[in-house]
C-alpha cells in the first residue's frame, strides 16, 4: 500500500465552497465548518458506505467520525435502510404517530434499566431541553446543575453564559460544577439552594472537546444519586453522545447507578432523525403535562429505522464488535507513537477514541496529524472524540493504521519527537 496521499482536484469542493460564501453564515456555521481544519478535508461529502465515506470530488475516506455518533452500524445500512423506506412507502408523517411508535418504546423500556416510558422526539437538543422541563414540572423548582465543560445542545441553558445571543436570564438557572467532583457538586447545590434544585445533569463519562476523555468515578456516580434523593432533585443522564455504542442499558448501568431521566439521540436509528427521552414511572404525570411537540416528531421511518438498528446490534453483539475494534485502534495508535518517539495521550472507551499530543497547548501537533490522516483517507477530528461503528472491521482498523503511521511521519518531520 502506497504511503503517499492521494490528491486528485478538488474542483466541486471548491467551487461548492464560493458558492456556499455567498448564501450560507461564513461559508459554513457551527462546528461543520472544516476550514478551521488542515486544508485536506473535505467541506462537502457525496456519499457514504459502510464504514468510508467519499467527498464530492470522489476522494474516499474511511470515516472514523460516524457523523459524529449517528452511524452505528455503517453507512447506507441495507436493513435499516430497507426498513426505513417500506415504512415511508406507507406514511411516514401522518396525523398521529404509526405502530412503530409503541414498538420502540416497548424496546426502550425493556433495554434501558431505569426506563419505563419513552417519549421521541428529533435531536439530542430536544430531548435534553425536555429532560429538564419535565424535571422541572415534577420538582417544581427551577434549579439545573450540570458540569462546566460537558454540552447538552443547543438549549440555551445548556451552553456557556459568553454565548452570543443569549440572555443572563437564560443562564439564571443553571448551576455548573467539576465532572468527577463530588465536592463542586455540593457546593453548587448550596449556590443553587438546597429546596431549587431541579435536576442533576450529567454525561455517562467526561467526553468534552479539546481535553482527553475521563471516565465516571463510581464513587462520583453514587455520590450524585445520593445527592439527588437527599434533596428531592431528579437525576438525568444525557446518553445521546454514548447510548447505545457504549451500553444500551443506559449511561451509568455498569457502576449501578439508574437516573430519574435519560436523553438519548445520535446512535438509535443509524442515521435517520430520531431522539429519546427515558424516564421512571413517578415522572410519567410531568412527561405527560409538559408541552412536547414537533412537527416531525412522530415521523414513523425513523423509528422503524431505530427498530431494525437495535435489533441487528444487539444479534450480532455489536457493541463488543465495536469494542475489540477501538482496542486494536487505541492500542495501534499507542505502539505506534511510541515507535516515532512520540508523546500522546489515548483516552475514551474504545468506542470513542480520542488522540491527543502530550505537548501540544495550541493543538498544532493535532491539527497536522488530523490534517495528515485526510490527505491519506482517514477522516477524523482533531479535538472532538471520534466514534466507531460496527462496519470498522479488524481488516478496516489496519487499514486506518497503515494511513495514520504515515501521518506521525508527517508531524516528526515538522515537529521533532517528544
Ligand atoms: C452529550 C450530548 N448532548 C446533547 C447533544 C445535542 O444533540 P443534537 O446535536 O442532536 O441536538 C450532543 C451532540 O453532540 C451531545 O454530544
Amino acid at each position: 500500500v502506497s504511503t503517499a496521499p492521494v490528491r486528485p482536484s478538488r474542483a466541486i469542493d471548491q467551487g461548492l465552497r464560493e458558492r456556499a460564501r455567498r448564501v450560507i453564515p461564513n461559508g459554513m456555521y457551527g462546528h461543520l465548518n472544516t476550514s478551521r481544519f488542515a486544508d485536506d478535508y473535505p467541506q462537502f461529502l457525496a456519499r457514504g458506505e459502510g464504514a468510508r465515506v467519499w467527498d464530492v470530488d470522489g476522494r474516499e475516506f474511511i470515516d472514523l467520525m460516524c457523523t459524529f455518533g449517528p452511524i452505528l452500524l455503517g453507512h447506507a445500512h441495507p436493513e435499516v435502510d430497507a426498513a426505513a423506506a417500506a415504512t415511508a412507502a406507507r406514511g411516514d408523517v401522518l396525523n398521529c404517530p404509526g405502530p412503530e411508535m409503541v414498538e420502540l418504546a416497548e424496546v426502550l423500556v425493556q433495554e434501558v434499566e431505569h426506563a419505563d416510558w419513552a417519549m421521541f422526539a428529533k435531536n439530542g437538543s430536544d430531548v435534553t431541553n425536555l429532560s429538564v422541563v419535565v424535571a422541572r414540572a415534577h420538582t417544581r423548582r427551577r434549579k439545573v446543575l450540570m458540569a462546566r465543560g460537558s454540552y447538552h445542545g443547543i438549549g440555551a441553558w445548556a451552553l456557556p453564559p459568553e454565548s452570543p445571543g443569549t440572555t443572563i436570564e437564560d443562564h439564571a438557572n443553571t448551576v455548573f460544577f467539576g465532572y468527577n467532583d463530588l465536592d463542586s457538586v455540593e457546593a453548587a447545590v448550596l449556590d443553587a439552594g438546597e429546596d431549587d434544585v431541579a435536576a442533576v445533569v450529567c454525561t455517562p463519562h467526561r467526553h468534552d472537546v479539546f481535553i482527553d476523555q475521563e471516565p465516571v468515578d463510581p464513587a462520583f456516580a453514587r455520590g450524585v444519586r445520593e445527592i439527588c434523593d437527599r434533596l428531592g432533585a431528579m437525576l438525568i443522564i444525557d446518553d445521546v453522545r454514548c447510548g447505545a455504542r457504549i451500553d444500551l442499558r443506559g449511561g451509568w448501568a455498569a457502576v449501578g447507578v439508574k437516573p430519574d431521566l435519560s436523553a438519548w439521540s445520535k446512535s438509535l436509528a443509524n442515521g435517520y432523525p430520531l431522539a429519546g427521552l427515558l424516564g421512571t414511572a413517578p415522572l410519567g404525570e410531568a412527561a405527560a403535562a409538559v408541552t412536547a411537540t414537533g412537527s416531525f416528531w412522530y415521523a414513523a421511518a425513523p423509528m422503524a429505522a431505530a427498530l431494525t438498528t437495535i435489533r441487528l446490534l444487539k444479534e450480532g453483539d455489536g457493541i463488543g464488535r465495536m469494542r475489540a475494534s477501538g482496542i486494536r485502534l487505541q492500542e495501534g495508535l499507542r505502539a505506534q507513537a511510541q515507535a516515532h518517539d512520540m508523546a500522546v495521550r489515548v483516552t475514551g472507551p474504545p468506542q470513542m477514541p480520542l488522540m491527543l499530543f502530550a505537548d501540544d497547548p495550541e493543538f498544532a501537533r493535532s491539527l497536522a496529524w488530523s490534517g495528515a490522516c485526510a490527505a491519506h483517507g482517514v477522516y477524523l477530528h482533531p479535538v472532538h472524540n471520534w466514534f466507531l461503528g460496527t462496519a470498522h472491521d479488524e481488516a478496516t482498523i489496519d487499514e486506518v493504521l497503515e494511513r495514520t503511521d504515515a501521518a506521525f511521519d508527517v508531524v516528526r518531520e515538522r515537529f521533532g519527537t517528544g
